[in-house]
């Protein structure tokens, strides 16, 4: 008799694509993530290779998703330690002549540690006096050997193209990196880390809740049935979500073919409000943050122009759902800590769309999980 399934099958350990098992992997790659940096992070250890009062500006540079942790990892680095931070796509920053020099920290974000954009963008940097620090997922890869340092996250390997674990470990890695920048120049209180530290080790159970939730399936599914036939997506959302706003609108790009953009709430007024209409399908990253208020706003306008809304909201939440066609419940978290659990409802949808399009969710057309040339 014959086995029933091939090897590449067990090694997704009963989940029918790769993809779909690395969004369940991720409570216990962020666990492994914050195990794996606590040395230097809180006993005596040091962040080995960088002086981490060397430099006085931080430019960071990444491409694709990684590029959105960047984004998130500026709100982490300026509230926590008040140093200044650019993020660049590592294609732009390298063509661009960017002011850099001794006094400025370059961080390059890359789960492979082989995108070529990233490797070339840190050598310009090194070259001229920048010191240099990886946030990578692959151990002994060309960007570890090339930065003065490396924050490891420990994802595990990320078969699938289109990153989801990679992506929340490195929002992990530079939240835990915006700490012990604030503990080392004395912006953050020991108090005040103490109590950062203790919600970051509630986000791995927290997102086990929400991807244990015995109907999340059913409810993210269900939406998924009702939009995959869209040809446009826009996704909004604002200050520390604004990136996961981009960030959803790739996952949906990359799997599913369907053209989405992602937009700052507050901006849409200045353009995509032209583009709504009752066919639009306009996900909303609703939770709980110090600009509430306005997304709702930015809800009130969507509905009032009869777009399809989606909400991405916290349990109890009654003003965003009651203006939503769909709304997905994801546990309440620290506002900073917020994205982390916010993608992962996102990154279900864009896999339950692409699977009932009935496209290869793990390796979708003209993309490659590293890109190594130009
Ligand atoms: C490719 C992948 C993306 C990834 C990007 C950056 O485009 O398809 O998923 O975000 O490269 O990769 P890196 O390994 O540098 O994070």
């Amino acid at each position: 008799h014959t086995i029933p399934w091939s090897i590449a099958q067990a090694e997704k350990a009963g989940y029918k694509h790769f993809m779909l098992k690395e969004i369940f992997e991720q409570p216990r790659s962020i666990a492994d993530t914050i195990s794996g940096n606590m040395s230097w992070l809180k006993g005596d250890g040091k962040l080995e290779g960088v002086d981490p009062k060397s430099f006085d500006r931080i430019q960071i540079i990444a491409c694709g998703t990684s590029y959105h942790a960047g984004l998130i990892g500026k709100f982490y680095i300026e509230n926590l330690t008040r140093i200044q931070v650019e993020v660049d796509y590592a294609s732009e920053y390298r063509y661009r002549n960017p002011i850099v020099n001794e006094k400025t920290l370059v961080i390059a974000i890359t789960q492979s540690g082989e995108t070529a954009d990233t490797l070339a963008a840190m050598k310009l940097a090194k070259e001229k006096g920048a010191k240099t620090l990886a946030i990578c997922n692959v151990i002994g890869s060309t960007i570890t050997r090339e930065a003065d340092t490396t924050i490891y996250t420990y994802a595990g390997p990320e078969i699938s193209v289109a990153s989801t674990k990679a992506f929340t470990t490195q929002l992990t890695a530079l939240f835990i990196l915006a700490l012990y920048l604030g503990k080392e120049r004395k912006t953050l209180s020991s108090e005040k880390l103490e109590a950062y530290f203790k919600l970051l080790m509630e986000v791995p159970s927290k997102m086990e809740e929400f991807l244990n939730t015995e109907r999340k399936e059913e409810i993210v599914k269900k939406i998924a049935l009702e939009f995959y036939k869209a040809s446009d997506a826009l996704y909004l959302g604002r200050y520390v979500n604004y990136p996961i706003a981009l960030e959803g609108a790739l996952k949906l790009k990359e799997i599913s073919y369907i053209h989405a953009e992602g937009y700052p709430a507050g901006e849409m007024k200045h353009g995509p409000i032209a583009l709504i209409d009752e066919t639009m399908p306009v996900i909303v990253v609703a939770t709980k943050s110090k600009v509430y208020e306005k997304v709702l706003s930015n809800v009130e306008e969507v509905k009032a122009r009869k777009g399809r809304v989606v909400s991405i909201v916290n349990k109890g939440d009654k003003a965003v759902k009651q203006l939503s066609e769909f709304s997905i419940e994801v546990p309440e978290v620290n506002e900073f800590l917020s994205p982390i659990i916010n993608v992962v409802p996102l990154q279900l949808f864009a896999y339950y769309i692409a699977d009932f399009l009935g496209y290869d969710v793990d390796q979708p057309r003209n993309l490659a999980k590293s890109v190594t040339v130009e």
